[in-house]
């Protein structure tokens, strides 16, 4: 019998993006959509915030796709299967406010497409119309492209550079679909902050109720640090414990990108400083 944060399986979906099954039946049994997990890798490991991105309760597992941004999320992907994670808190955050709305447009962008899916299922679930858009830089960025076909009606595909899909951003393709299908009751956007502030802001000129996923830097995912604040319609808000998913018409994108950034320079050295232990010990 596997233990608690032990890795079942761990995958290579795109470059430096990964995919680990992970024992946790608890939290398999309880996670609703838009839920995360809060990982420490070992004793002296910092808290890392991840989506539930899907869950099999039969075998007592969650999903987690991680990027490799950093020091932390470096040594994440460096774990084989039968490795522990030392915790995995969950699920914290409050779940999505699923209901029958109609036609629901769901954007996932990059990274960002793990999250959006168990929002998809879960709308469609509910008796939604869900078009799913994927966007990425590249083809071989797109990920999870079957798993959110199966969530969807319909899948529609853009990468930055033209090498898959529509050429052109996901915006490029909801006011597409708004000026050939007509405005859709909602919008769900998940992904880079500059890709949510944008469809929020097409979103706002034709008045579509549109929910994005914050990600601002967290500690203990609980309310209690403060380290997740963000302004949503003048009031401050913890991510952690609010959201992590607000109404976009009324999130400070510009305060959240300047919060996100607050301690660049030492998560840089961190990685640098990892990379260079990688090398000497060649791990
Ligand atoms: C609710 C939530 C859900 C998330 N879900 C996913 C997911 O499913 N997949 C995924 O790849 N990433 C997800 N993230 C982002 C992920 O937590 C960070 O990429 C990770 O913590 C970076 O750690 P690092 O040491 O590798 O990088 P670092 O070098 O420490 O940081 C790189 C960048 O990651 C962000 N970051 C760093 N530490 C944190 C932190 N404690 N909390 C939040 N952001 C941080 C900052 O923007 C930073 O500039 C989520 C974040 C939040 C808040
Ligand atoms: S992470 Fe500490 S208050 Fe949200």
């Amino acid at each position: 019998m596997p233990e608690t944060g032990e890795v079942i399986k761990n995958t290579i979906l795109a470059e430096k993006v990964n995919c680990y099954q992970v024992y946790a039946p608890a939290i398999a049994a309880k996670r609703m959509a838009g839920q995360f997990v809060i990982v420490r890798l070992d004793e002296e490991g910092e808290r890392i915030p991840l989506t539930i991105a899907d869950a099999d309760t039969a075998a007592g597992t969650i999903t987690l796709v991680v990027q490799e941004v950093g020091k932390s999320t470096a040594r994440m992907a460096r774990f084989k299967v039968g490795q522990k994670f030392t915790d995995v808190v969950g699920p914290l955050g409050t779940a999505t406010h699923i209901e029958k709305r109609g036609t629901v447009v769901v954007v996932g962008g990059g990274i960002g497409i793990a999250p959006a899916h168990p929002i998809a299922q879960a709308l469609r679930r509910a008796g939604n119309r869900v078009i799913s858009i994927l966007g990425a830089r590249s083809k071989d960025l797109v990920i999870m492209e079957a798993e959110m076909q199966k969530a969807s009606d319909e899948v529609l595909i853009c990468t930055d550079d033209g090498s898959y899909g529509v050429h052109g951003l996901v915006t490029d393709v909801l006011k597409g679909i708004i000026d050939k299908q007509g405005k859709p009751d909602q919008v769900f956007a998940i992904g880079p902050v500059v890709m949510m502030k944008f469809v929020s802001m097409l979103t706002k000129e034709f008045s579509i109720p549109t929910v994005v996923s914050l990600n601002p830097i967290m500690v203990d995912g609980t309310g209690m640090c403060g380290g997740c604040r963000v302004t949503i319609g003048g009031k401050t808000k913890f991510g952690c414990v609010d959201g992590p998913e607000f109404d976009g018409h009324l999130v400070d994108f510009d305060e959240l990108v300047q919060r996100q950034a607050f301690y660049r320079e030492q998560e840089q050295e961190s990685l640098a400083s990892f990379q260079h232990h990688c090398e000497r010990h060649k791990v």
